[in-house]
């Protein structure tokens, strides 16, 4: 009987051998240039994220560059089957891949699946057209990139939508697809509009925001930005940044919205969010420096709320970002009272279970068990100091792009 251990070159990494494509022409097919990995696979092949019973594998997931029509394919040297006489068996990687798609939006023929592609000049943006962004490219010409925003009523988006959201199972850490079905959810999309080899206007999607409206008492709605997937060809163009900022722009402008949250964010779509929060505030009255150094004030948090639709903690850290944007940190003073302003909102938990436990005191009550979980104050310092070093470096990222 075959032992697995026998068979150890034919475990592979999947995150190196699945290759992801955008296809824009046919040339492309066969250009590695265009090639990108996954960030991660344990959604489709488990927790080791391995592919196991071929010897130079290359799975191909190659998307129509603008409908996102899907190929699957494999192509390997040697297969476990054929080296252990049928005793091993190799992973179906077509099949627990496919598992993962809507079903029947995949092509297992590449003829098939370049018959699309003949048609994909003719794929347009859906819903409504919100902002535009250009940028320079690397040969010196402009690249055009449209943001649109569209909504359930329109049925073929939300089969485009259901290839879309294939990514992020790929790239965005426990993340789920969501349900089409639920009437709340808001769509904005990023697409590159391009000129084809025939000189003729193009369409490539660059990548996607949903965003959950919830409903708030009588007749108000609070925004929700949930999933965020830039693909990564695309990736580190400001496009993130753009679609932050016109999404914020598209429910800015509608009375109705209380304000603008966001669900769950990961460390890079935080950081993205200050960056555009504080570019926003900055232009405000009560952002102004010589209001700034006065403190946090309710002004602030009114005003961001009204004219940015900012919910207050967020208003809160983009105070203590342009706060530290105008402070002089080689003024020991000016530096000192920063350190302290943060500090203060740091410990804020800290003081209120103090607090409670004094008051459970008066009260007789016993909270030995609960004082010996706390930190003594030497230890609070401590940790105090750490905290304080993790906010302010999150803070120095975001300093550098405003002054920028
Ligand atoms: C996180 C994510 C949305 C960012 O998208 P993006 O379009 O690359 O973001 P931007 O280009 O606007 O900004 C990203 C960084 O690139 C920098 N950047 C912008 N233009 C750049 C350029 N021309 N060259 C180099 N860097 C550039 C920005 O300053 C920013 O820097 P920072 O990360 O230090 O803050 C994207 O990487 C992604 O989709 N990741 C996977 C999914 C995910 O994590 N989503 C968020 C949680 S749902």
């Amino acid at each position: 009987m075959a032992q697995i251990q026998e068979y150890q070159e034919y475990l592979l990494d999947a995150l190196e051998v699945v290759d992801f494509k955008l296809i824009r022409d046919k040339a492309d097919i066969n250009n590695d240039a265009l090639i990108f990995h996954p960030v991660m696979a344990h959604q489709i092949f488990g927790e080791t994220e391995t592919i196991f019973g071929y010897q130079d594998l290359h799975v191909r997931v190659f998307y129509t560059a603008g409908p996102l029509h899907i190929y699957l394919g494999v192509e390997y040297g040697t297969r476990v089957n054929e080296v252990s006489a049928g005793e091993m068996n190799a992973d179906d990687v077509v099949g627990t891949i496919a598992h993962s798609l809507p079903d029947g939006c995949y092509f297992i023929n590449l003829d098939e699946f370049l018959k699309t592609l003949d048609k994909a000049d003719k794929f347009q943006p859906f819903g409504e057209k919100i902002g535009e962004y250009t940028r320079p490219s690397d040969d010196g010409s402009e690249r055009l990139f449209e943001f649109y925003q569209c909504d359930y009523k329109v049925p073929s988006f939300l089969k485009f939508f259901a290839r879309l959201q294939t990514f992020i199972l790929w790239f965005v850490d426990a993340a789920s697809y969501i349900d089409t079905d639920d009437a709340q959810w808001c769509y904005f999309v990023c697409y590159e509009k391009y000129k084809n080899g025939d000189g003729q206007y193009q369409y490539a999607t660059a990548g996607y925001t949903t965003v959950y409206e919830y409903y708030a008492y009588p007749q108000n709605k609070r925004p929700r930005i949930s999933q965020m997937m830039i693909l990564p060809p695309f990736q580190k163009l400001g496009l993130a940044t753009q679609l932050i900022e016109t999404i914020y722009k598209y429910y800015q402008s509608q009375k109705n919205v209380v304000d603008i949250t966001v669900e769950d964010p990961s460390e890079d779509f935080q950081r993205l969010r200050n960056f555009v929060d504080a570019r926003f505030c900055k232009e405000l009255k009560s952002f102004a420096r010589n209001e700034i150094v006065k403190g946090f004030s309710k002004e602030m948090v009114r005003e961001a709320r009204e004219t940015l639709k900012l919910n207050p903690r967020q208003v809160r850290k983009v105070y203590e970002l342009l706060r530290l944007y105008y402070t002089n940190v080689n003024d020991e003073k000016e530096y000192r009272s920063y350190r302290l302003e943060v500090k203060k909102r740091l410990n804020a938990v800290y003081y209120k279970q103090i607090k409670d436990l004094k008051k459970m005191e008066r009260y007789k009550m016993d909270t030995e068990m609960l004082r010996a979980r706390l930190p003594n104050m030497k230890q609070r310092m401590e940790q105090l100091q750490e905290e304080y070093a993790v906010v302010e470096e999150g803070y120095k990222n975001t300093l550098a792009k405003l002054k920028a």
